[in-house]
């Protein structure tokens, strides 16, 4: 005979009826679901009153969907659950454009239009232009990829809630990127808005006070044969309730800055792909050929202060530099003194994982001073000697910007935190440093789904590639040798490719692999110690070799300056 239905035995009754041929995945929610269920209504000691009502409720939020209506989607989406659901399917896409909900109201078929038309079939509203590149997680280009776009007007209303007032399909499009990946397209600038409000998932928010706001936004799902699907949106930066989405979609990386345009010429032309490209172009050949004539230099990418090194690798330019040695031979403090340098003109992100920020910074101003962090903390070195240094830094210490890194940073993080540093400075680049790369790819919980740590570290590598590329920016990367590789257990290390530290083939895509080592032919005299930084690998120029005295005493690398 079965046993009593009671509280303590209900969800096992249930779940031991499921029939043998279930299938498992089904069982396995549905397991789970009732678990919840059951512990649920006895937690909060559910009444029958309550229970009717509940059922009441959920039979309205029904009764209230229709071919153009969900509210059982508007019912997720207050409850979080809508943003839950999209951030557990999406958490392994790192360098990706972040997703968000798909909303309520992508009910109508978007149509077909040409690159450069207008959504807007109104004409109330500030009139804008939406720009984009549709391009993979490694950095290419997709062309043929289709975006679908919709938004509600400058009122706050979609095209479906004012069959009166919007002819229908305004405010919607679906466009093919070209053959550069690249998709632009008129429309007006959204306003936020209210989530329908007058059926039962509006009353959940008077009875639990919230307000039902949306801030503006642009809705997009991106489209590409051997892609996933991108469901997302670009919000508009500075929108009310920006902070207060009342279902929870906005994340900072989807926030975007609606600029105005006050060249004539430009918002009467929109950017065609070739008038845009060309005004680039010019724009920054104009910027290049003033700054060699004010300078009365060729121009390099970012000066590293090395000038040796700045002529083998013609400065810093976009891409990513691996900086490799065996542990204690200096890549930090090599590290931070370019990060210095490169900070006196744009701004610098150093991701640092080994060192605390706290740490990393009194290793900066012990460059500075000239002195031995290890003198600080022995108590030599007197507390005005490191305040000087900081003011001698002065603007270069605004411009660097120190980030504790551990493994809940993820490169979307940094992304966004690299775009902060490039706005509030106004510059159009910057230089990014990690401190170490294999630390990062060890302890990042992104990676944690994959196990095997040269995988790790490649995809980060990957990752890195794709933001520098995005950036327009240089990213410095530092790099453990393997003891086999770089036989540094019985020496200063080896400029081997193949020795970088649980990486597959990283080195073989970083477009600068350099290394520091002992130098075997050069003696320095002692306190101080010869290096060599070699470029064994330069994507876009020679290989060589620098040479380089640490005086330990003043914690800090230079050139050799014997005669060559
Ligand atoms: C929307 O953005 O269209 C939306 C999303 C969630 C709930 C209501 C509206
Ligand atoms: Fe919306």
């Amino acid at each position: 005979m079965a046993t009593d239905f009671t509280e303590e035995t209900a969800a096992d009754a249930v779940i031991e009826s499921f029939g043998p041929d279930t299938d498992p995945r089904l069982r396995e929610i549905l397991t789970s679901l009732v678990r919840h269920l059951h512990a649920f209504a006895r937690e909060v000691e559910l009444t029958i009153p309550e229970w009717e009502y509940a059922i009441q409720f959920l039979t309205r939020v029904g009764q209230r969907c229709d071919d153009e209506r969900q509210e059982f989607i508007l019912l997720s989406d207050v409850l979080g659950m809508s943003m839950l659901t999209e951030t557990i399917s999406n958490r392994k896409f790192g360098v990706a454009t972040e997703s968000t909900v798909l909303g309520p109201f992508h009910v109508v078929e978007s149509p077909v239009r040409s690159l450069g038309d207008n959504i807007d079939l109104v004409g109330t509203g500030t009139p804008c232009v939406i720009t984009g590149r549709v391009v993979s997680v490694d950095g290419s280009r997709i062309p043929g990829a289709t975006i679908d776009v919709w938004q509600a007007n400058d009122q706050g209303f979609y095209d479906v809630q004012q069959p009166d007032v919007q002819p229908r399909t305004n405010g919607r499009g679906l466009f093919t990127a070209d053959a550069n990946g690249e998709f632009w397209f008129r429309t007006v600038v959204p306003s936020y808005y209210p989530i329908p409000t007058d059926g039962p998932v509006g009353e959940l928010l008077i009875a639990t006070g919230r307000h039902a706001f949306r801030p503006a936004h642009i809705h997009f799902i991106v489209n590409a044969p051997g892609h996933r699907p991108l469901t997302t949106h670009m919000f508009v930066a500075g929108s009310k309730y920006i902070e207060s989405d009342t279902v929870f979609a906005v994340k900072k990386s989807l926030v975007a800055d609606f600029e105005e345009v006050t060249d004539p010429a430009l918002a009467e032309d929109g950017p065609a792909a070739g008038r845009r490209l060309l005004r680039q172009l010019l724009d920054d050949t104009r910027a290049r050929h003033a700054q060699r004539q004010a300078s009365g230099q060729a121009v390099l990418g970012l000066h590293t202060g090395v000038p040796r090194l700045d002529g083998l690798l013609c400065g810093l330019s976009r891409g990513l530099y691996l900086l490799a040695g065996p542990p204690g031979m200096g890549k930090t403090t090599l590290a931070i003194q370019i990060a210095l340098h490169v900070a006196r003109e744009v701004p610098v992100v150093y991701a640092s994982f080994e060192n605390s920020a706290t740490n990393l910074l009194l290793k900066v101003l012990c460059v500075q001073a000239g002195v031995n962090p290890r003198d600080v903390r022995r108590g030599f070195v007197a507390p005005e000697v490191l305040a000087a240094a900081g003011v001698a830094l002065g603007p270069v210490l605004d411009r660097l910007d120190i980030l504790d890194g551990d493994g809940r940073l993820t490169v979307g993080h940094l992304r966004g935190r690299v775009r902060r540093s490039l706005a509030a400075q106004g510059a159009p680049r910057c230089l990014i440093v990690v401190d170490y790369l294999q630390l990062w790819a060890k302890t990042s919980r992104e990676l944690r789904d994959l196990s095997d740590v040269r995988a790790k570290v490649d995809t980060l590598g990957g990752e890195l590639i794709a933001l520098a590329k995005q950036l327009d920016s240089p990213i410095l990367a530092l790099s453990s040798q393997s003891r086999a590789g770089g036989a540094y257990g019985k020496g200063g290390g080896e400029a081997a490719l193949d020795s970088f530290k649980e990486s597959g083939d990283l080195e073989y895509s970083a477009d600068v692999a350099m290394f520091l080592t002992e130098a075997r032919e050069r003696k320095a005299p002692p306190p101080a110690s010869a290096l060599d930084l070699t470029v064994r690998k330069h994507r876009h120029g020679p290989t060589g070799t620098v040479e380089l005295v640490f005086l330990p005493e003043r914690g800090l690398l230079r050139e050799e300056t014997r005669p060559m």
